[in-house]
C-alpha cells in the first residue's frame, strides 16, 4: 500500500486524537496541527511512533508542506458550548480562516478534504433529525452565530 501522509487538524482534541490513533492504526503517517486552545498535549502523549509528528500551530495562519499530503481531516475549532462562547473570535476565525487556509493547501497538494461541521449550522431546527434538504432556522447574530457563522453563510 502507498505510504499515505494524513493531516489532523485538531488532532490533540477528543475526535482528533482517536482519528490519529486509528489513522496510524491503518498505516498513515499523520501530522497533527493543534494549537491547543482547548485540546491538550496529555491526548497525544501515548502516541509513540516514528510515523507520528505533532506541529503546534494556529491554523488561522498559513502553513505549508514540501511533501505530498494525500488527506486533510479539519477538526481544528472549540466545540463544545463553554468553549466556543469564551472564545467567539477564535471559533469563527478557524470556522473561516482555518478552513481557508486547510481548503488552500488541500488545492496544492490534490488532497482530499474532510471537515468536521456542527448540528448548529441549523440553528434551533425546526425539524428533527435534520435531512440533507433541511437548510436551518439560523439566527447569524445570535451568541452561537460564530460557531456556526461560517457553515451558515
Ligand atoms: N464532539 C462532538 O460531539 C462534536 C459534534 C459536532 C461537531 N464536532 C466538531 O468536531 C471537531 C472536533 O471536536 P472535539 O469535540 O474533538 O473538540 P475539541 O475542543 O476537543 O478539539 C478541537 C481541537 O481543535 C484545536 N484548535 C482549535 N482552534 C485551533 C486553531 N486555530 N488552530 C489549531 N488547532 C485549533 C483545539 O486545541 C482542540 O485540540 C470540531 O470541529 C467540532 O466542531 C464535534
Amino acid at each position: 500500500m502507498k505510504n499515505m501522509k494524513t493531516i489532523v487538524t485538531g488532532g490533540a482534541g477528543f475526535l482528533g486524537s482517536h482519528l490519529c490513533d486509528l489513522l496510524l492504526d491503518k498505516g498513515h503517517e499523520v501530522i497533527c496541527i493543534d494549537n491547543l486552545v482547548t485540546g491538550s498535549a496529555k491526548n497525544i502523549e501515548h502516541i509513540d511512533s516514528d510515523k507520528f509528528t505533532y506541529i503546534k500551530h494556529d491554523v488561522t495562519k498559513p502553513i505549508y508542506f514540501g511533501d505530498k499530503i494525500d488527506h486533510i481531516f479539519h477538526l481544528a475549532s472549540p466545540a463544545s458550548p463553554i468553549d466556543y462562547l469564551n472564545l467567539p473570535i477564535q471559533t469563527l476565525k478557524v470556522g473561516a480562516l482555518g478552513t481557508y487556509n486547510m481548503l488552500g493547501l488541500a488545492k496544492e497538494q490534490g488532497a482530499r478534504f474532510l471537515l468536521a461541521s456542527t448540528s448548529e449550522v441549523y440553528g434551533d431546527p425546526l425539524v428533527n433529525p435534520q435531512p440533507e434538504s433541511y437548510w436551518g432556522n439560523v439566527n447569524p447574530i445570535g451568541p452561537r452565530g460564530g460557531y456556526y457563522g461560517i457553515w451558515g453563510w
